[in-house]
């Protein structure tokens, strides 16, 4: 396979700028996770120890395999909302191995509190089930919640992806053979108590954990009865009168063994080898801050990104001399085939015609697709329009919502107007979508936001009424407006995606989703490809 070349000059003025931006853009990010795990609730964490209970990552270190990779899901979920005291959305998520099979945990944070179920950590949980389910990953539950956060119970309790829905997938991933654990921690009170009651097997921990319908106030208002929480609902009475739980441990670590004894019995598949050897790129991943510009308006050459992407820096271009604002072709990351759809600027009809032929190929040949987007959008003007822009993105997006192969989408730069949308963004369900923490994501940029509003507003007013200073106040907020809301961060926060993840580590993140994609490889059809 052809070798990508870099033109990179690592030693230029630029490219040091670039690097220090790009270690600037780390620290925050690294800084903001930090805080997530740990960060702010002394007392609650202090509390919650004193209990003799551990942090929900660390359970997750107690069951997971040594040595073996864990894929943490949406850290930064409900950053900045919530007055900031909800850090994570008060839910660990993410892809541990097993005995030797890849499983999703969905753990809550009882030192946020009380690990109750704010709007996001609700998104967060079904997102954790969509992944678990489109992956075909067994479920573990480290159920340690006080349910639903009840000041928010609108937000949480009604609606189709909320608090019935999570319940509802549990079911169905059961029926589908898809096995669900819990381990109980803490309290499951009323709807929380179905966590458990749903799973296939619960191994329940004497001492913390409690499973009732309703806790003793709720006991002593309805009955006048007065009962403490472990006569009610522990572990004792659950796995020698109720048989609620299936394993009594009396501690946490002993749990851990029963869980994996039992994951080790699921007879699920682990990950197979890839079908090639794997070999590192010629560049370092690394070496991608020296490629970031640290300017976001300046353009760079994605293949410099794909570079430090692929098995041996090896790229089997489609197409390379047509179509040019998009480059297409086949690769081999940690030894997986994949098909690579990355943005160069905007996108022409030429590019979305290129990108529907293939992706079409990909579907046909049963090769995963990987989108890298970085774009300001399909190309507006008459002459774009004349070409037929409309038609030729449709063609484009219809392929990336038909194909059936596993969808992975990277941000890496921009991603804005109906380019999220050909490029696979959210609404276009792919399997796994993260976002470099120098993306930006928004209908459109705030410089354009401004000049569309500002016209609109102008073309509302008679030309005598026009007030400069109220227009001048507009342009202001809507800036403004568009900054904040373009900003990685409020993107993750709302859990638009799986997480922000380090650009040098995308490849190691990468591989580990076609390896899970490699399990569920989707199928060809319905049409052969058709030429564009
Ligand atoms: N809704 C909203 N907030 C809740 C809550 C709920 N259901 N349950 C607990 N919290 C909050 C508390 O207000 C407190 O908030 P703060 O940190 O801002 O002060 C925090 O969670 C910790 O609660 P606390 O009771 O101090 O901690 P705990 O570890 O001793 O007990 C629970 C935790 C979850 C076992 C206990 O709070 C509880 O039983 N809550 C009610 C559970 C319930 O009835 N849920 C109904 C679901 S439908």
């Amino acid at each position: 396979m052809p070798v990508l070349q870099s033109s990179i000059e690592s030693g230029s003025e630029a490219c040091r700028a670039n690097r220090e931006a790009y270690q600037a853009l780390l620290a925050t990010l690294r800084a903001r996770q930090a805080h997530v795990v740990d960060g702010g609730r002394e007392r609650a964490i202090e509390r919650h120890r004193s209990r003799g209970k551990y942090l929900p990552r660390e359970r997750i270190d107690m069951v997971v395999d040594a040595g073996t990779p864990f894929l943490e899901l949406s850290t930064l979920a409900g950053f900045g909302q919530y007055d900031d005291e909800v850090p994570g959305a008060a839910i660990v998520t993410g892809i541990g191995i097993v005995a030797g099979v890849p499983c999703m945990f969905i753990a809550n944070d009882a030192t946020v509190k009380g690990g109750t179920l704010l709007p996001a950590s609700i998104k967060k949980h079904v997102r954790a089930q969509q992944i678990a389910e489109e992956n075909r990953l067994p479920t573990i539950y480290l159920v340690d919640s006080g349910g639903a956060f009840l000041p928010l119970q609108d937000e949480v309790f009604p609606d189709k992806d909320h608090f019935g829905g999570t319940f509802w997938r549990q079911a169905r991933m059961s029926a589908a053979g898809l096995p669900q654990l819990s381990v109980v921690l803490g309290g499951c009170t009323a709807g929380g108590a179905y966590v458990p009651a749903l799973s296939d097997e619960v191994v329940i921990v004497k001492g913390i954990g409690r499973i009732f319908l309703g806790g003793p106030p709720i006991v002593k208002a309805a009955l006048g009865e007065v009962i403490d929480a472990e006569s009610l609902g522990g572990a004792e009475l659950h796995t020698f009168e109720s048989g609620v739980a299936d394993h009594i441990a009396y501690d946490e670590p002993e749990a851990y063994g029963i869980l994996r004894d039992i994951v080790a019995g699921l007879n699920q598949p682990g990950i197979a080898a890839p079908p090639h050897a794997p070999g590192p790129p010629l560049l370092p991943p690394e070496s991608i801050g020296a490629v970031i510009p640290h300017d976001a308006r300046v353009p760079f050459d994605v293949r410099e990104v794909i570079a430090r992407l692929v098995d041996g820096s090896e790229l089997q271009e489609f197409k390379p001399r047509w179509g040019e604002s998009l480059v297409t072709g086949t690769a081999r990351l940690h030894g997986y085939p994949v098909g690579i759809v990355a943005n160069n600027g905007i996108i022409f009809a030429e590019s979305a015609l290129k990108a529907t032929q293939f992706i079409e190929m990909c579907g046909q040949r049963r090769v995963p697709l990987l989108f890298l987007q970085n774009t300001s959008g399909y190309m507006v003007g008459r002459d774009s329009e004349i070409a037929g822009i409309a038609k030729h993105g449709a063609k484009m997006v219809s392929a990336v919502a038909n194909a059936s192969v596993p969808k992975l989408t990277v941000l890496v730069g921009g991603s804005y107007g109906a380019g999220n949308y050909g490029m696979c963004g959210r609404g276009f369900q792919p399997r796994f979508l993260f976002a470099w923490p120098n993306s930006r994501i928004a209908t459109m940029s705030a410089q354009t936001a401004q000049t569309v509003l500002v016209d609109v507003r102008r073309g509302g007013l008679d030309a005598g009424s026009v007030d400069e200073a109220e227009i001048e106040a507009l342009r202001r907020e809507v800036g403004e407006q568009y900054e904040r809301q373009s900003d990685p961060y409020y993107a993750t926060s709302r859990i638009w995606d799986d997480g922000l993840i380090e650009p040098g580590q995308t490849r190691d993140v990468l591989g580990l989703c076609l390896a899970l994609a490699a399990r569920a490889p989707g199928t060809p059809g319905p049409f052969r490809v058709f030429r564009m």
